[in-house]
């Protein structure tokens, strides 16, 4: 199945016009990332969803778990022409979009760097981006209408959060105009604006954090963003880390 959307992009102080967006709809696939990722001649603005995925991937190479019909798996395919260093940012951005998408439900999330998105502390939607060669893909695994996780999973959804049953086509085209607009403005250079958003929607700055990543831990204050995407940790020693990857969990004093 595949339509076409359009939307006009009003954000920041002029108006432009955001190409349009068209989607390729599976009921099953191994992970919408590797479809979005390895299809030649794929267009920039392509999303590629799924009703499921049977190897969906997460963050640090963990899994997604991707039931049948019930949430939303979707990549967008991008290729940025701004410089290699600032592709991380991209991850803030996409998180931004999510966040936004969310807020138009009246949910008001907050993110978790780099993107994961909390309700009320507890995991909404990840975030995964991965690259080949000039190709950007932005895959989001939204949980909608999941009431159950298993065990040891601490996991909620827009349906927990609402009460309601939500139809997951009308989702996916705010979250992807959403995702699509805010990395819009990243690629077009607005950083300053794209941080300050993801500033307001923040967990983290401000906070005593541990990072993990792999073996290592690193324990400080998370301090700042940077363009770049990385998170800025200061140690008790004053030493500032700078942060491209791990997974955040916040510290008791
Ligand atoms: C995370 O670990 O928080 C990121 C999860 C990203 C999952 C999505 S589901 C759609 C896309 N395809 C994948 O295989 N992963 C991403």
């Amino acid at each position: 199945m595949s339509h076409q959307f359009n939307e006009e992009n009003m954000a920041g102080a002029g108006a432009f016009f955001l190409p349009s967006l068209s989607l390729r709809w599976y009921s099953q696939l191994d992970s919408t990332n590797s479809l979005a990722l390895n299809e030649p001649g794929l267009p920039g603005g392509t999303v590629i969803a799924a009703d499921s995925q049977w190897a969906g991937r997460g963050r640090l190479g963990r899994n997604w778990l991707s039931p049948q019909g019930l949430n939303l798996y979707f990549s967008l395919v991008l290729y940025p022409q701004l410089p290699r260093e600032h592709w991380g940012g991209f991850s803030l951005a996409a998180g931004v979009g999510l966040a936004q998408g969310l807020g138009e439900l009246d949910l008001h999330p907050r993110i978790k760097w780099p993107n994961d998105i909390l309700w009320q502390g507890i995991k909404m939607a990840g975030i995964l981006l991965e690259t080949k060669e000039q190709r950007l893909v932005v895959g989001a695994g939204v949980n909608v209408n999941q009431e159950e996780f298993p065990l040891g999973l601490h996991a909620t959804s827009i349906r927990i959060a609402t009460g309601i049953a939500w139809r997951r086509d009308l989702l996916l085209a705010v979250f992807s105009r959403e995702i699509y607009r805010w990395c819009m403005l990243w690629e077009q250079g607005l950083f300053d604006q794209v941080i300050s958003a993801w500033r307001q929607h923040d967990s983290v700055l401000g906070q005593q954090v541990t990072i993990h990543r792999g073996e290592e831990a690193i324990e400080g204050t998370a301090v700042d963003v940077e363009s770049s995407g990385a998170l800025v940790v200061e140690d008790r020693h004053a030493f500032r880390h700078v942060l491209h990857s791990g997974e955040v969990s916040f510290r008791k004093n």
